[in-house]
């Protein structure tokens, strides 16, 4: 495997970026409001389709994040463009900070689920009823779970919004290239 820096991210990583980018925008939008209530009025998750591919499309990011996490341990060497030393610290820092999110999202959905005895219904009819792992564990008292799942999933639509933004200062006032680097054809510099 190439470790030298290339010009742009390897097919495989700009496809997990890309697909990775939508699916948690979607499931974003499908972000259940009220579930607390549809519960407690004994709803069955199975029958709310927002719900349903709320968490499958959830679950699809925990795949493709643990996934990437694997192929970034063995890809070539990211890109490496010159730039002020606090905006290479600055979008390391950003990265962490939404690969941190990624892997929060789906544990803290999964506390929830667990620690309140609600069924993880996915699309095909899979359903798990209990996950009496979580349910016991001490972790899932710890906090309202749904709470923190709801706040984080806005704070990554927000610090995405703000990394997209920064993408976009670096290609339309910078052109130095960086958005070039994630893009299948280059992009214009
Ligand atoms: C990329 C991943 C995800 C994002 C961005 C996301 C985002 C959100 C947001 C913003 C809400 C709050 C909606 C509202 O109050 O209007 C929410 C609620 C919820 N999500 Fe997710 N979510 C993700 C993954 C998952 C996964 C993997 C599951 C299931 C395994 C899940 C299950 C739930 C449940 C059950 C609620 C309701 C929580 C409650 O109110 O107690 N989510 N999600
Ligand atoms: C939910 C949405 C998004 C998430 C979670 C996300 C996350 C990430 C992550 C984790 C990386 C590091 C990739 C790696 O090392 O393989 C990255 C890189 C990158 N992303 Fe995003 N991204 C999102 C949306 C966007 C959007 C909308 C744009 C452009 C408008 C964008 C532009 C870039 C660029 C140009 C890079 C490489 C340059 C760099 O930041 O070092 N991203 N993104």
């Amino acid at each position: 495997m190439n470790r030298q820096p290339q010009p742009r991210y390897d097919a495989l990583s700009q496809i997990f970026h890309w697909v990775t980018a939508i699916v948690v925008t979607i499931a974003f939008i499908l972000g259940p409001g009220g579930f607390g209530r549809l519960m407690r009025q004994g709803v069955d998750p199975a029958t709310r389709s927002d719900i349903v591919w709320h968490e499958s499309l959830g679950i699809l990011v925990l795949a493709l994040t643990l996934l990437r996490l694997v192929w970034l341990a063995l890809r070539p060497a990211a890109p490496r463009i010159e730039m002020a030393g606090w905006m290479h610290l600055g979008s390391k820092l950003m990265h962490l900070a939404l690969w941190a999110l990624l892997l929060a999202l789906p544990v803290t959905a999964l506390l929830t689920l667990g620690g309140e005895g609600h069924p993880l219904t996915l699309l095909g009819g899979v359903r798990v009823d209990r996950m009496p792992l979580i349910a016991e564990s001490g972790i899932a008292k710890l906090a309202d779970w749904g709470e923190v799942h709801g706040f984080l999933g806005d704070a990554i639509m927000w610090l995405a919004g703000l990394h997209a933004a920064a993408a976009l200062f670096h290609q339309w006032v910078l052109k130095d290239g960086v958005l070039a680097t994630m893009l299948p054809w280059g992009g214009r510099r």
